[in-house]
């Protein structure tokens, strides 16, 4: 069982207590536990990244009119420039409502073992498919999306070369697969922690090494290893000390809406913590948003260790590492709409 490993490795971590490591030292044992993000995309499987798919992709996450109102896309909520989030406590769907949870950011989310907060999408693929017809989010229907593409003629261009050889180019999986190729070139490669990663020792600078000392020796690595520093297991919000309801709101159980198993009751995805100092306010609740409150949450929840100032700065110092090269995207020019193409739903 994975919770097993985990208090294995967490038990581990507190009986390392701080052992006097030199830089080289550090510097290695980071590059046993963390990778660096890749400079180019990884590619999907079963769904080659030719250059149509990628741009119709490009025009779906940009598209508002995949919504019921027109009035809200991915990058409503997942914006690029900004994070790929949307810096709200909860998003803001259909009609000015509030979903449960705060959204997570799409750089980098390719890299993740699964998608959400629960896990209940395997990936990008998958996940596409959601806030379309979520009914706080896009609150559209698959017919409904697929009725509305095919009634844009730019669009029956565009996803006849995207996706040639059917008759029908326009469908809810070919929607989901152009938008999940998209997604994952939006990556940060180059961040401070990636050159240290690549052999450059004075990428970070001394309070981010000791702050990187920390997260090892604390047990942070036990959950947030990995390319993205986390987004590679599941664990319980709360292994130690469940924070109050004020952080850890008490009728979300995470993934034990997905499984029904009771284990999994407050069991989480533990997030990337890549490009993390960009992307407030912190946890699935969306109620801290200070980085150095989220760290010394996560001591107390997480390990039981009360760190101290000094601590959290160094920790917070080495998060801020990893904020890497932001996609530069150019806005795409999206086909016009026509006397026949559907109008908003407000
Ligand atoms: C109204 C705001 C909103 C819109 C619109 C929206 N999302 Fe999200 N997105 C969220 C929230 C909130 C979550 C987290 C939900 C959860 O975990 O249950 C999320 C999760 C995700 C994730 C998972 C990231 C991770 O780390 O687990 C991806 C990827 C994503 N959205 C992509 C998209 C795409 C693609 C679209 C457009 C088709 C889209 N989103 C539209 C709010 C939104
Ligand atoms: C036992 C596994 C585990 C350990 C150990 C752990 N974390 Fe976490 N971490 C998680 C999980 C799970 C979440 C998601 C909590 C939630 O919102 O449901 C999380 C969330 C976070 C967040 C918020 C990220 C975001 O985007 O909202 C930060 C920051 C963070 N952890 C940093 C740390 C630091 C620093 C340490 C060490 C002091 C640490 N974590 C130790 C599992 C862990």
């Amino acid at each position: 069982m994975r919770s097993l490993s985990l208090i294995a490795s967490l038990s581990l971590a507190s009986l390392l207590a701080a052992p006097a490591w030199s830089q080289s030292d550090l510097q290695h044992q980071a590059q046993q536990l963390f990778k660096p993000i890749p400079s180019t995309p990884p590619a999907l499987p079963g769904n080659p990244a030719t250059a149509q798919r990628v741009a119709l992709g490009k025009m779906l996450y940009f598209d508002p009119r995949l919504s019921e109102s027109h009035a809200i896309s991915c990058n409503s909520c997942h914006m690029v420039g900004m994070g790929g989030v949307d810096l709200q406590e909860t998003s803001l769907g259909h009609r000015w409502q509030h979903g449960g949870r705060n959204a997570p950011t799409v750089y980098n989310a390719v890299f993740d073992i699964a998608q959400f907060w629960d896990g209940r999408a395997k990936d990008l693929e998958q996940q596409a498919g959601g806030p379309l017809v979520n009914p706080v989010e896009m609150d559209t229907t698959e017919a409904h999306v697929v009725e509305q593409l095919r009634a844009i003629p730019g669009y029956v261009q565009a996803f006849a070369k995207a996706f040639p050889g059917g008759s029908d180019a326009i469908t809810f999986e070919n929607i989901r697969r152009a938008i999940a190729l998209f997604e994952a070139t939006l990556i940060t490669p180059n961040a401070p922690f990636d050159r240290y990663l690549k052999g450059d020792a004075k990428a970070l600078d001394a309070s981010q090494r000791e702050g990187l000392a920390l997260f090892i020796n604390k047990g942070c690595a036990a959950c947030h290893a990995g390319i993205n520093v986390g987004g590679a297991m599941y664990a319980p919000f709360g292994v130690v000390e469940r924070p109050g309801a004020e952080i850890l709101p008490p009728d979300d159980r995470g993934r034990f809406a997905v499984t029904k198993t009771a284990s999994d009751a407050y069991v989480f995805r533990v997030p990337s913590l890549r490009n993390v100092a960009l992307t407030p306010p912190y946890f699935h609740s969306g109620k801290v948003w200070d980085l150095r409150q989220a760290v010394a949450v996560m001591g107390s929840s997480q390990l039981g260790a009360q760190l101290t100032d000094a601590e959290i700065d160094s920790i917070t110092a080495f998060l801020g590492s990893l904020s890497g090269d932001q996609p530069q995207v150019t806005l795409p020019i999206l086909p016009p709409s026509v006397a026949t193409t559907p109008r908003p739903k407000p």
